[in-house]
């Protein structure tokens, strides 16, 4: 706000009101990139069992969307879970997706702290990452960068593609944001979805109050788009 000249809220404000890229500085700061590899073990166990395995039923490639991807974390513990099951007989592509650059190209490097990866035992971390003792850091493989485009998306913007076999939007706008917004945004976020196709939510999220088509599973993070007729 100082640098800004304003003295008071009111007056950053209405700096706010006028200046796109203030707004923008303002929402890079607020935005929230926790992630974690593997986040709620539940969840990938679910997907592993079940929504996978109903995917590869009808489907020998996937198309996959994880919106608000923060710095990949999602995004390449899926890429791990299709190559440590079904790399031989199906192929795999994942759009990871956010509104931060700085988050997309720390995705893009693929270098995590340890923190990132607690979730993983001593086997998963060697098979999937090389140590660098010196930097105290875990560099994802090449192997596992394989069919994965990152894209800058804001998700209030138009959607960068569509025809996903499955959606991640987890931990942000249903989060961050009021049910009414969450209702506009995530009617549009579905039409990039199959119908029979999975939408995938964090573990503390709920849907807004509204038909979206969506049939729970019997993960609560999970729900399927209802096949049309
Ligand atoms: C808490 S992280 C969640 C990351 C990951 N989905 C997970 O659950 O581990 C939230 C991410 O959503 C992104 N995000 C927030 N608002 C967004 C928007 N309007 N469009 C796209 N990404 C957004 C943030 O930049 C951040 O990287």
């Amino acid at each position: 706000m100082e640098t800004l000249g304003c003295s008071s809220i009111e007056q950053y404000l209405d700096v706010l009101d006028e200046n796109r890229a203030e707004r923008e500085t303002l929402l890079f700061f607020l935005r929230i990139t926790i992630s974690r590899f593997f986040r709620d073990r539940e969840l990938w166990t679910s997907l592993a069992d079940s929504v996978f395995p109903t995917l590869l039923k009808q489907n020998d490639a996937l198309k996959i969307w994880c919106a608000g991807c923060s710095c990949g974390e999602e995004v390449y513990s899926l890429n791990i879970l299709h190559e440590e099951h079904w790399a031989t007989c199906s192929s795999i592509k994942i759009l990871g997706t956010d509104a931060n650059d700085a988050c997309l190209e720390r995705a893009q490097k693929g270098i995590y702290q340890k923190s990132s990866l607690r979730e993983l035992g001593p086997t998963m971390l060697s098979t999937c990452f090389h140590r660098s003792v010196r930097r105290n850091d875990f560099a994802i493989k090449q192997k596992f960068k394989e069919g994965i485009a990152w894209k800058h998306h804001d998700f209030f913007n138009a959607l960068p593609d569509r025809g996903f076999h499955a959606v991640f939007l987890r931990n942000n706008l249903l989060t961050y944001h009021r049910p009414r917004v969450q209702s506009i945004v995530l009617d549009r976020i579905l039409q990039s979805l199959l119908p029979g196709g999975f939408l995938v939510i964090g573990s503390h999220e709920i849907l807004p109050p509204q038909p979206f088509n969506l049939v729970p599973t019997a993960c609560n993070m999970i729900y399927q788009l209802q096949e049309s007729g």
